[in-house]
């Protein structure tokens, strides 16, 4: 099971807390929502003052929560900077069109809001026939200050999305402590905002929720990102490291995928994918078995490569046990002599430059 993805909400209602809390947490987190009250008070420039701060590899989400003229309101968010924008789920079937459209003419994603919905399945029905993909499961902020739990029936209607073919973002009052409750969950995305906000070191926070999902959904070893000195660190090193492997197996001749998608690049401002995975699609006629056993003979049984999704093997380099640049270079060599070894023509030495040049900038 994949890690899902970490998202802050900035729930503020002026842009300078927002932006410094940003500036804390960026390294720690994979999206950055510009929380609903902070984008009826700031509006647009909140959007673009926080993708000017985190520049273009920061996903960011504008949780407009749309009731209404949706495909507007999506072109405005895309337009800002914003990489996803929210429609809520009460609003009509035309506003989610439209919006839906808006965001597949951008290449960006819209959410669906599940706040205050009753008959989430039935409207789910309907919004999967429309190609909605994505979807806020949602425990709202008044709901929980009348005391409403997150109860078992939460989680059987969160399955049942999934399996419905939903990628499920889930929020609301979430804490360290409540992510076991979500665990057994193919969850795409968990959102925080006063748990790590209203901390005395969110940074800290940030970085003990995202290591809390990692032990949970992922294989126990975390990623070790890096902070310089007051400036937003985009990237942690086994990111960068992803980086490398991504660009090199694709500079080789191969493809990426990510959640079954052809993957949009790592520079590109659609790019949606968990930080250290790099998906590849064993070359037509290859059995992804038979690349992850030659890679394992070339490099050494390994928890950096497993197989994928059907048809496809993973490279993560957060599971190298010293994740040197060496052994991102040796790892992506190995693949690559691997799939020559099966037959494929692929292009090793023009795969391990461009890794090169990525691992030394
Ligand atoms: C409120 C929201 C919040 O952004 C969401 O609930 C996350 O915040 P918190 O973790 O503080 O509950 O969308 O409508």
């Amino acid at each position: 099971m994949s890690v899902p993805m970490l998202q802050i909400a900035m729930d503020y209602i002026t842009l300078p807390p927002a932006l410094a809390m940003a500036v804390k947490v960026a390294p720690e987190v994979d999206i950055i929502e510009i929380g609903t009250p902070l984008c009826k008070a700031v509006g647009l420039d909140a959007i673009r003052a926080m993708r000017d701060l985190v520049g273009p590899d920061k996903l960011i989400l504008a949780d407009f929560k749309s009731p209404d003229v949706g495909g507007l309101e999506a072109k405005m968010a895309f337009d800002a900077g914003a990489d996803m924008m929210t429609v809520i789920g009460g609003a009509a079937l035309a506003t989610v069109e439209s919006a839906l459209e808006a965001a597949k003419a951008a290449r960006k994603e819209m959410l669906m809001e599940l706040t205050g919905v009753r008959d989430i399945l039935a409207r789910a029905r309907e919004w999967r026939q429309i190609g909605v993909e994505r979807m806020v499961y949602h425990r709202g902020w008044d709901e929980q200050t009348f005391a409403r739990q997150w109860v078992e029936e939460d989680r059987t209607v969160i399955r049942q999305l999934i399996d419905m073919g939903f990628k499920i973002t889930v929020t609301g009052g979430l804490t360290k402590q409540l992510l076991p409750f979500f665990q057994p969950l193919a969850v795409s995305v968990v959102i925080c905002g006063r748990g790590i906000r209203e901390t005395p070191d969110p940074r800290q926070s940030a970085h003990e929720f995202r290591m809390e999902m990692q032990r949970l959904w992922g294989s126990g070893a975390a990623t070790s990102p890096v902070y310089p000195g007051g400036k937003v660190a985009l990237q942690s090193a086994a990111e960068n490291a992803a980086k490398a492997l991504r660009w090199g197996v694709s500079e080789m001749g191969l493809m990426l995928t990510v959640d079954g998608r052809e993957c949009p690049g790592c520079d590109s401002p659609q790019r949606f994918c968990w930080g250290t995975r790099v998906e590849v699609v064993a070359p037509a006629g290859l059995n992804a078995g038979d690349v992850v056993a030659r890679i394992s003979e070339e490099f050494g049984r390994s928890p950096a490569v497993t197989r994928g999704a059907e048809g496809s093997f993973v490279l993560d380099p957060a599971q190298l046990p010293g994740g040197t640049p060496n052994e991102v270079l040796d790892l992506l060599r190995a693949a690559g002599r691997a799939i020559q070894r099966l037959g494929y023509s692929v292009d090793v030495p023009a795969g391990i430059a461009v890794a090169e040049r990525i691992l030394r900038d």
